[in-house]
C-alpha cells in the first residue's frame, strides 16, 4: 500500500519529498507509447495507478512538458533593469503542481497552470531576463537549480520548502529519470509495463543516465499486480546500500 499525504513515514528524508518514479515502459524498458498504438483504456491505467499515490505535483523533463505547456510567443522586453536571480513563487497553495526541469528557458508556457495545477518551471541562472519576465507575466513559477547545472537534492528541498510538496512523482522521460537515478534521489519505481516487444534503438529507455553502464542501483520488490489489458503493474522501493 502507498503511503498517504498524512502518512508520517513519507519523505525520502525530512527536507525533500518522497520520491516515486511512475512509468508506462515496454517489456524492453523503452517509452515512447506514442508509436504503440496503445487502447485509450490502457493509458486511463497509467492515470489511475498514479492517482493511487495520492501524490502533491508530478515532474517531467522539458521534452515531455511541450505538448502540456503550450506554444506562446515570447515577447521583446521594454525594460533594462537587471532581473535578480531569485525565485519567483506564483502560487503555493494550489491542490497540485506540475513541474519542469527546463535548463535553458525553452518552454512556451501558455498560462501559470496546467488544468488545476499550478506550473512551477526548474531553470539555471543562464535564462535571460526576457524569459524570466515572461514566466512571471504567465504567471508561472519558477525556481533556480544552480548556475549551469541542476542541483536535484538543492532543487528538491526547495520543492518541499517553498511550495510543501511532500510527495512527488518522477514522470519521465529517460532523461530527467536517469537524472534523478544517478542523483540518488528515487525512494521508488512503479512501473505499468505494457504488452509490447518495442524493439527500437536510441529511442528514450526508463532510465538514460549516461553512455556506457549507468549508476545500476538496486531495487527491492514491493508488488506485482496484473491489471488491465495485459498491463503488469510492478513497484520497487530502492535499496540504498549496493548489496542485495
Ligand atoms: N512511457 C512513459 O511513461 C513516458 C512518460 C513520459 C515521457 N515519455 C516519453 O519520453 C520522451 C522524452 O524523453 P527524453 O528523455 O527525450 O526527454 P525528457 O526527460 O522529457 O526531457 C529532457 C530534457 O529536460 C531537461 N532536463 C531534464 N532533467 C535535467 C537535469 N537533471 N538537468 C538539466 N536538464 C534536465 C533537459 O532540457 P534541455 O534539452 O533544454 O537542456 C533535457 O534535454 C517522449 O517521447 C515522451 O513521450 C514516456
Amino acid at each position: 500500500m502507498s503511503p498517504s499525504r498524512s502518512d508520517s513515514r513519507v519523505g525520502g528524508s525530512s527536507k525533500r519529498p518522497y520520491v516515486i518514479c511512475h512509468m508506462v515502459p515496454s517489456v524492453d524498458g523503452r517509452i515512447v507509447t506514442k508509436a504503440w498504438s496503445l487502447p485509450r483504456a490502457l493509458l486511463s491505467e497509467y492515470e489511475r495507478t498514479a492517482a493511487s499515490f495520492h501524490a502533491d505535483a508530478w515532474i517531467i523533463g522539458r521534452i515531455s512538458m511541450e505538448p502540456y505547456a503550450g506554444n506562446a510567443a515570447l515577447q521583446a522586453r521594454s525594460g533594462r533593469t537587471r532581473i535578480p536571480r531569485i525565485d519567483f513563487v506564483a502560487r503555493s497553495d494550489a491542490p497540485s503542481y506540475a513541474i519542469a526541469i527546463d535548463p535553458r528557458g525553452k518552454l512556451r508556457w501558455e498560462s501559470g497552470s496546467i488544468d488545476e495545477e499550478h506550473a512551477v518551471t526548474i531553470l539555471t541562472d543562464q535564462v535571460p531576463d526576457r524569459y524570466l519576465a515572461f514566466l512571471r507575466s504567465r504567471g508561472v513559477s519558477y525556481l533556480f537549480g544552480g548556475k549551469k547545472q541542476i542541483d536535484l537534492p538543492a532543487v528538491l528541498r526547495k520543492l518541499r520548502s517553498r511550495f510543501g510538496i511532500r510527495k512527488l512523482l518522477l514522470e519521465g522521460g529517460g532523461t530527467i529519470n536517469g537524472s534523478f537515478l544517478a542523483a540518488g534521489v528515487i525512494d521508488e519505481v512503479s512501473v505499468l509495463i505494457a504488452p509490447v516487444a518495442d524493439g527500437s534503438v536510441g529511442t528514450p529507455s526508463l532510465f538514460d543516465a549516461t553512455k556506457g553502464s549507468g549508476p545500476a542501483r538496486h531495487l527491492k520488490l514491493l508488488s506485482v499486480e496484473r491489471r488491465r489489458g495485459d498491463l503488469l503493474w510492478v513497484r520497487y522501493g530502492m535499496r540504498r546500500g549496493r548489496h542485495m
